[in-house]
C-alpha cells in the first residue's frame, strides 16, 4: 500500500494515528498516540532506567508490533530529554529491534510521524528517517555520545518467537491490537517466549490491563504493576523480572501496584490466561478453549 491508501486520523493530543478498517480499531488510544506511547511505554522505561545503577552499556529494546513507531520513537526522544537533564549520561547506546508484519506501513507512516512537534528532540534529526528502520539492515549512528542502533524485522511475531533466542532485551514493548481481536498474540506461551529473550532484570510493557494478560504474566513469575491510565482506560501493565516493591515510592504516578480490585479479579476465572501450546492456534480456537475452562460454554 502507498501512504495515500492509509486512513490517518488526528488523536486528541494532535498526534496522528491510523484506522485499521478490517478491525474497525484505531492503532492508538483516541486521547493521543503520542500520549499513550509516553505513559504506557516511554515513561515507565525511563523510570526503570533511573533505578539501575547507570550502566556503561547499551539499552536494548524489542518493539513488537512497531506499527507507526511511536513507542520506540517516544522512548528515544524522552531518553534525549533525560540526558539533557544530566541523567543516564553514562549509558553508551540504545539498540532498537522493530518488529512488525507490515513493513509498508512503517515506510508510509514514518516520514509523517517523525516530523511531529510532539517529538522535541528527534523531529529535527535529519539522520533519523525511514532508512533507519530497514528490514534486516542494522542502522548505526553516533548521536553526540550516544550510539543509536536500529533494525526492522518484517515478521509474524509468533514465527519470530519460535526461533531460539539469538538476542536478548532489557525491555520488550508488546503492542498488538486488542486481546479480543487478535487473541493469538496474547497467550501465556507467547509471554513465556518473551521471557526467554529478556535479560535477568528485564521487563515487558503493554497497554493492556486485561486480567487474562496479567494472570498469564503472574503465572510466569513476573512481578506485575500498573502504568498510568490514558483517557478512560485503566492503565497499562508492566511485567518485571525484578521485584520493584522497595522502589515504588520513587515511581509514583508512573509505575504502581495493582489495586485491590485488580488483584481480586486475577483470582477469578477472568485471570485465566489464553493458551496456545505450540504458538499455532487460531484466535477463535484459543478463545473457545478459555471459555470452556471458565465454564462459560460446555465441553463437546
Ligand atoms: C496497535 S498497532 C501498533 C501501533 C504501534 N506500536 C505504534 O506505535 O504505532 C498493531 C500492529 O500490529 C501489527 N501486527 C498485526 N499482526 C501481527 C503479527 N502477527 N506479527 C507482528 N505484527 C503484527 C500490525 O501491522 C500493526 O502495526
Amino acid at each position: 500500500m502507498q501512504a495515500q491508501d492509509y486512513i490517518f486520523q488526528a488523536t486528541a493530543d494532535g498526534s496522528i494515528s491510523l484506522l485499521e478498517p478490517s478491525l474497525q480499531e484505531l492503532y492508538h488510544n483516541r486521547q493521543g498516540a503520542y500520549t499513550e506511547a509516553l505513559m504506557n511505554y516511554a515513561a515507565p522505561t525511563l523510570a526503570l532506567l533511573s533505578l539501575q545503577p547507570v550502566k556503561e552499556s547499551t539499552f536494548s529494546l524489542l518493539d513488537s508490533c512497531f506499527g507507526l513507531g511511536y513507542n520506540s520513537l517516544t522512548c528515544f526522544d524522552s531518553l534525549l530529554s533525560f540526558r539533557k537533564e544530566g541523567r543516564a549520561t553514562s549509558l553508551k547506546g540504545i539498540s532498537i529491534k522493530a518488529l512488525d508484519i507490515d513493513y509498508d506501513l512503517c515506510q508510509a507512516s514514518l516520514p509523517l510521524v517523525l516530523k511531529q512537534r510532539c517529538f522535541k528532540h528527534i523531529a529535527s534529526l535529519d539522520w533519523l528517517n525511514t532508512d533507519s528502520f530497514q528490514p534486516g539492515i542494522t542502522f548505526d549512528y553516533m548521536h553526540d555520545d550516544l550510539h543509536f542502533q536500529s533494525t526492522f524485522s518484517t515478521s509474524d511475531l509468533r514465527q519470530y518467537l519460535k526461533n531460539e533466542p539469538e538476542d536478548t532485551f532489557d525491555v520488550i514493548y508488546h503492542d498488538p491490537f486488542s486481546p479480543r481481536k487478535v487473541t493469538e498474540l496474547w497467550t501465556l506461551e507467547l509471554f513465556a517466549a518473551y521471557k526467554r529473550r529478556l535479560q535477568p532484570n528485564g521487563s515487558i510493557l503493554t497497554y493492556s490491563a486485561a486480567p487474562a494478560i496479567r494472570g498469564a504474566l503472574r503465572q510466569l513469575g513476573f512481578h506485575v504493576y500498573r502504568t498510568t491510565a490514558v483517557g478512560g482506560k485503566s492503565g497499562g501493565t508492566l511485567a518485571c523480572l525484578q521485584d520493584l516493591q522497595d522502589y515504588l515510592p520513587l515511581l509514583s504516578n508512573v509505575i504502581m501496584p495493582l489495586c485491590e480490585e485488580e488483584e481480586s479479579r486475577l483470582l477469578t476465572t477472568s485471570g485465566l490466561p489464553y493458551r496456545d501450546p505450540e504458538l499455532s492456534l487460531t484466535g477463535e480456537a484459543i478463545r473457545i478453549a478459555r471459555l470452556k475452562e471458565q465454564g462459560q460454554i460446555k465441553n463437546d
